[in-house]
């Protein structure tokens, strides 16, 4: 694994600040706020920035990105405030300051990611000061190799990343999807509103990553490579299963008839002719959504990072998902319900649900009424939260492959007596007394069981198959 590109920067928001206040009528002005990045100047309670729509958007916006439901996230995320916290999606660094804001020293850091260098420049320049003080470093890197990145930065150890011990972070933040700078720039390929190439790569084609940067290898796919290449199947079942767009074999056959492809534009145009008039807009964004998903292996990525998060995350520690499309938000859900990908509930042999995540809330957390007229893309944001539970993952497997192998000792006969006692011991060492009437094996296993010491240090080394005899 290669090193990451680190960065460094100029704050900016002092410029930000200013010229936005001169947006506001003179009665809502507000005594101009200090524009600094110091943590312990709390942005959080009242200053309002505008964003170019002349909206209030929040303290942490910035000509970059708008960060979405800053305030709940905060609430969430933070638990711990000299805790080590993990923001995937770094983009134009919003979040993480924010962050920062609650944290103190010493031990309150952030570590950031991002795969875009756009990304990493501006909010390199802009937490130039925390990258000076140690409180803030960010990495070059695709989420989908955290692990791998954080273990050859020496930000976490080799037993954490095996999950022989508990993780560092605090908490894990994810802000799926893509940043409005992507969006804006018609070169990027992501907006069929401007004028680009069919790129869509957030790793950019413009400035291909270092030779060091294994974990953000240059992808080989465009848009334009599946829309000008793939077969008609193929090229439908992406805009069907990423784009969730009902007329996806239509608008294939469409594509591939009008090929080669070279721009948005391009694209747009016979997209847009296989659709009623009202309904275009709604039918490119599902379009160019199921290609940017594709493109950029978005499903795979947060499949691989949920799973990761679960040997990252220490116990008690918080994930935190801020989703934009039910693609992202239902593996989020099954996740946290479950601690697994498929959202299998696991049961040990009580039948208590046994699990390395627990959801904070049972569904998901919506951004307020005023946070969305003011900015836009938190229309269709939904946020879930994880707690990570006491459980590792060796102690879970534990807990359930111990319901199966449960096994009795033969009867002692007691003389003049018809009951014979046993020991029910189950595999993982829990324990359970019963005297039995014999041959009634099963009604005593159901009444009698006693809560197991199944509570022991995670280990893998656990010795599983413990049968005691009486
Ligand atoms: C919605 S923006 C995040 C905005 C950020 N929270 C802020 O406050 O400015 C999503 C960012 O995540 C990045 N991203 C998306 N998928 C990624 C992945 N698999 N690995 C690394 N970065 C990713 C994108 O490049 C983009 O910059």
């Amino acid at each position: 694994m290669g090193s990451c590109g680190q960065i460094g920067f100029l704050f900016s928001n002092t410029k930000l600040f200013a010229s936005f206040s001169l947006c506001r009528p003179f009665s809502s002005r507000r005594r101009p706020r200090p524009c600094t990045s110091d943590p312990h100047v709390d942005k959080s309670d009242s200053i309002e920035v505008h964003t170019n729509e002349n909206k209030i958007a929040s303290p942490f916006s910035s000509e970059y990105h708008s960060p979405v439901m800053w305030r709940e996230v905060l609430e969430h995320l933070v638990t711990d405030t000299r805790g080590l916290y993990l923001d995937c999606t770094l983009g134009g660094g919003g979040h993480s300051e924010a962050i920062l804001t609650r944290l103190e020293e010493p031990g309150g850091k952030v570590i950031a990611l991002d795969q875009d260098p756009d990304a990493l420049d501006f909010a390199g320049k802009r937490l130039e000061q925390e990258v000076g003080r140690g409180r803030f470093k960010a990495l070059r890197a695709n989420f989908r190799a955290a692990t791998d990145v954080l273990l050859s930065e020496g930000l976490i150890t080799p037993e954490a990343a095996a999950g022989t011990e508990p993780g560092p972070f605090s908490g894990i933040l994810l802000d799926l999807g893509v940043s409005s700078h992507q969006l804006d720039v018609a070169a990027r390929g992501f907006s069929f509103r401007g004028d680009g190439p069919l790129d869509m790569r957030m790793q950019g084609p413009m400035k291909p990553p270092t030779s060091t940067s294994s974990s953000s290898p240059p992808s080989a796919l465009s848009a334009g490579d599946i829309v000008n290449t793939w077969e008609v199947g193929a090229l439908s079942k992406v805009l069907r299963a990423y784009g969730e767009e009902p007329r996806a074999y239509k608008i294939a056959r469409a594509i591939e008839s009008s090929r080669p492809l070279k721009s948005t534009t391009e694209l747009r145009e016979v997209v847009a002719k296989c659709a009623p008039y009202a309904e275009r807009p709604k039918v490119l964004a599902r379009v160019f959504q199921g290609l940017r998903i594709a493109v950029n292996g978005e499903v795979e990525a947060l499949e691989a990072i949920l799973t990761q998060s679960t040997r990252l995350v220490r116990r008690g520690g918080r994930l935190v998902v801020l989703s934009y499309h039910s693609l992202e938000d239902r593996p989020v859900k099954r996740f946290l319900r479950a601690g697994n990908k498929e959202g299998r509930v696991e049961r040990d042999f009580y039948g208590h649900e046994v699990s390395t995540w627990r959801a904070v809330a049972r569904t998901s957390i919506r951004p307020k009424e005023d946070e969305v007229s003011m900015n836009p893309r938190a229309r269709s944001v939904s946020m879930r939260v994880g707690e990570r539970t006491e459980l590792g993952e060796a102690q879970v497997r534990a807990r359930v492959d111990a319901l199966p192998t449960v096994t009795y000792t033969k009867p002692r006969q007691i003389p003049h007596m018809e009951k014979s006692e046993s020991t029910i011991v189950s595999n993982n060492g829990d324990e359970m007394k019963a005297r039995q009437e014999a041959g009634d094996r099963g009604d005593e296993r159901r009444g009698r069981g006693k809560k197991g010491n199944a509570d022991s240090e995670d280990s893998e080394n656990e010795d599983n198959s413990t049968q005691k005899t009486e």
